[in-house]
């Protein structure tokens, strides 16, 4: 994987750079659509190719080990080939997904066992067998196995995560380095800086992960709602390698994307826009719209004439507000692809506005006009 630093903006900390992979090339700062089990929920691929113009997306280490297994995608070569996605994937090694949605776990120096949230089933995931799943998904970029620290959480409980992360973190490098894969043989590890809201930790963590000197960093730990993201985000990009992306986990608002963007992140994944999509919650060039709202139930209007995406200008709110409250399918077919062709085009203009040196005045207008709520 090589990362090209193309340019840094003039009055921010904000980059525009290119990821060049295995399955192509990813500009950043960009936003990846989170498909966790193999599918960007209610959005097929063609549709994230033609309208969403994603560039890669995201998977999930839990949810593919649980289902299909590892057996049917060593099977299938791979993720890629499995659900005809042939750009980027990153995935998540599963430690988050094990903290936030099963009930019985158990977290020691070993690895993290618990039960599945489908079967209730036993499993244990290692820092070791995280990267061999993720060798069978076969993704450009995999994550280490981490402890995502819960929120709030004391000094002595973030210190010593912090430190069992980064212990887990050796021993997945060097499983990574005697392992190798026939379907994708250039994947990337990319390891995570924990250390809660403590800026010591934090700044001990960062300097952790840049000295593993892997090929791009990410930030863990940060996608509850503290009021402190910005904070922390700026502590670690200022120590994480300038010439490396830099991946905030699991973020989130339009309003965050461009601050954090502003601060040195160079890659952002969130569930937010598919699933507020689901729940008629629409992100606009005019605003935010809840669609169920019965305001929009004359109103004949398209969704978003500004922005670039056929089911945009083609469907009215009106259509998308009776098929809300008719619960058709397509009604979240319609807004998840919306909101993400929405969250792609806005970092692709944070990126222009990064190379041509307009990125902060931008920031500060278009930020007023698109967190109003309509
Ligand atoms: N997704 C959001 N936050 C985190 C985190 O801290 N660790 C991992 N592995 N995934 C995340």
């Amino acid at each position: 994987m090589q990362f090209e630093l193309q340019h840094v903006d003039a009055s921010s900390k904000a980059r525009a750079g290119i990821i060049t992979t295995a399955h192509g090339k990813i500009h950043t700062p960009i936003f990846m659509p989170v498909g966790t089990a193999g599918t960007v929920k209610a959005v097929e691929q063609r549709n994230l190719h033609q309208d969403v113009e994603a560039e890669i997306i995201l998977g999930n280490t839990y949810h593919l080990y649980l289902r299909p297994g590892t057996q049917v995608l060593d099977a299938a070569a791979g993720l890629h080939q499995f659900i005809n996605w042939h750009k980027p994937i990153l995935t998540d090694s599963g430690g988050y997904q094990v903290y936030s949605l099963t009930q019985r776990r158990k977290i020691t120096e070993q690895g993290v066992t618990f039960c599945s949230h489908i079967d209730g089933s036993k499993h244990t995931f290692t820092p070791e067998n995280a990267v061999d799943i993720q060798r069978s998904i076969g993704s450009d970029i995999m994550m280490v196995l981490d402890e995502c620290t819960p929120y709030p959480c004391t000094y002595a409980y973030a210190r010593q995560s912090m430190e069992m992360t980064h212990r887990w973190l050796q021993r997945g490098i060097a499983q990574f380095n005697k392992t190798t894969n026939d379907i994708n043989n250039y994947q990337n590890l990319f390891p995570i800086v924990q250390g809660s809201i403590y800026k010591d930790l934090r700044v001990q963590s960062a300097e952790t992960i840049a000295a593993a000197n892997q090929p791009g960093n990410a930030i863990g730990g940060v996608c509850h709602p503290t009021g402190q993201l910005y904070e922390v985000t700026e502590w670690v990009c200022d120590i994480l390698p300038n010439d490396k992306p830099r991946y905030l986990m699991g973020v989130g608002t339009p309003r965050d994307l461009l601050e954090c963007i502003a601060l040195g992140v160079d890659m952002f994944d969130c569930v937010m826009p598919t699933r507020s999509g689901r729940n008629g919650r629409l992100y606009t060039t005019e605003g935010i719209i809840n669609i169920k709202n019965k305001k929009w139930r004359h109103d004949f209007s398209v969704i978003d004439l500004q922005l670039n995406s056929y089911v945009s200008n083609h469907y009215t709110k009106a259509y998308l507000h009776h098929l809300f409250k008719a619960q058709e399918i397509l009604g979240a077919q319609i807004a998840s692809i919306h909101n993400l062709t929405f969250y792609l085009s806005l970092v692709k203009q944070a990126r222009q506005h990064i190379l041509s040196n307009t990125f902060v005045p931008w920031k500060t207008s278009i930020l007023r006009k698109i967190m109003e709520k309509l």
